[in-house]
């Protein structure tokens, strides 16, 4: 051995036929021909002796001048992938520093529309779950906090009272969280929502699956939210508190919650404006928008709303009847009528009452 070993970790890719290394702690993706590959795992502990000769030094230098061979003392997994992992340390440092298209580049960005437009733009309808659906009502209420209440007594909420949300409420949530407010012409783009929540790409991929438990006039059941009629389609599979608990690892928001909402994306919408891996970045921010304008919405209409992405995701896929891969399920969120403190806080909660030494 001669002191060199392949970096560690090493993320091999077959795609197409063609093989390719990375490695979370290199910059450059490598395309290797299958002797490479094999240099690089037999030197997983060191390079095996006389490797250097037989005409490879040069291949070998190129493998240490990209960081693929490195020294073979043992570095440490830096915080915070020694916690998260190889899966998202690789997946950080791919979608890291991706171009993104410059729009003073003129020249390329005519031939990003072009290239796009190969492929039929994909509609930002929902998909109809079936030819029913119950409309609801186009009545707007007025908010019962002003903006400083909501932005001060915004909390999650993780415990409700046994009480119905109120049809109106239900339908707001709804509207405000999930349906388009205006339509704006992106030229050979087409024509794009505009939501309450900010959507990276506008393609808003984001759509909302609700579990009703206890709302007025609605009956219990699934749905699929159609934000552009304003109404719920049934899906198939019924729905049960039990059932969104246990798809929520237990953590007991919606054993009152009066209704529940699973958030999916719809990826084809986003990937087709950004085919890259930037792209689920992106839809990951653009769900964390969706959510807190869904929290915020609850305080501005006295309801209160508890938040997870603990999901048992390919479950939930499954309950919803999503298409997958191209549909997945992205978030969970619970609803109700807050069970509070006289102050108003979540009865949970506890305020600190002694100094401590650190925050
Ligand atoms: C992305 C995200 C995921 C969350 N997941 C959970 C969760 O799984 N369980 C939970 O009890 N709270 C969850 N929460 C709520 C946070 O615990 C809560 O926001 C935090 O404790 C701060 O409290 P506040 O919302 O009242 O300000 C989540 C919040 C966000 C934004």
């Amino acid at each position: 051995m001669n002191g060199m070993r392949t970096v560690d970790p090493l993320v091999l890719e077959c795609e197409g036929g063609l093989l390719r290394v990375s490695s979370p702690r290199t910059v450059k993706r490598l395309r290797v021909e299958p002797d490479v590959l094999d240099l690089l795992l037999q030197a997983r502990k060191g390079l095996p002796d006389g490797w250097q000769t037989n005409g490879r030094a040069p291949l070998i230098k190129r493998l240490i001048d990209f960081g693929f061979l490195v020294d073979a003392e043992e570095e440490d997994v830096p915080v915070p992938w020694r916690d998260m992992g190889v899966a998202a340390w690789s997946f950080h440092n791919r979608v890291r520093d991706y171009p993104f298209l410059d729009k003073d580049a003129t020249e390329k960005w005519e031939k990003y529309v072009e290239r796009i437009s190969e492929h039929p733009r994909p509609s930002s309808l929902p998909r109809f779950h079936s030819d029913k659906i119950l409309l609801l009502p186009r009545v707007w209420t007025q908010p019962t906090a002003s903006y400083l209440d909501v932005l001060q007594s915004r909390r999650t909420h993780r415990q409700f009272q046994d009480v119905p949300v109120g049809l109106d409420q239900f339908s707001n949530m709804l509207c405000y969280s999930f349906a388009p407010i205006r339509f704006a012409d992106a030229g050979p783009l087409g024509v794009m929502q505009m939501r309450a929540a900010a959507s990276g790409g506008a393609r808003h991929e984001c759509e909302a699956y609700v579990c009703v438990f206890d709302v007025e006039h609605v009956e219990p059941g699934l749905y699929a939210y159609d934000g552009l009629r304003h109404g719920l389609v049934p899906v198939e599979s019924a729905v049960t508190r039990d059932q969104v608990e246990d798809l929520t690892y237990h953590q007991r928001f919606f054993r009152t919650a009066s209704f529940g909402v699973f958030t999916i994306a719809v990826t084809d919408r986003l990937s087709w404006k950004y085919p890259n891996p930037r792209a689920y970045k992106f839809l990951l921010q653009n769900v964390g928008h969706v959510a807190q304008v869904f929290s915020m919405n609850a305080v501005a209409l006295g309801l209160g709303a508890a938040l997870t992405g603990a999901i048992k995701d390919s479950e939930a896929d499954a309950l919803l009847g999503l298409d997958t891969p191209r549909e997945f399920t992205t978030f969970a969120m619970a609803c109700g009528v807050p069970e509070t403190a006289p102050d108003g806080l979540p009865v949970l909660m506890r305020v600190p009452q002694t100094a401590p030494s650190q925050y």
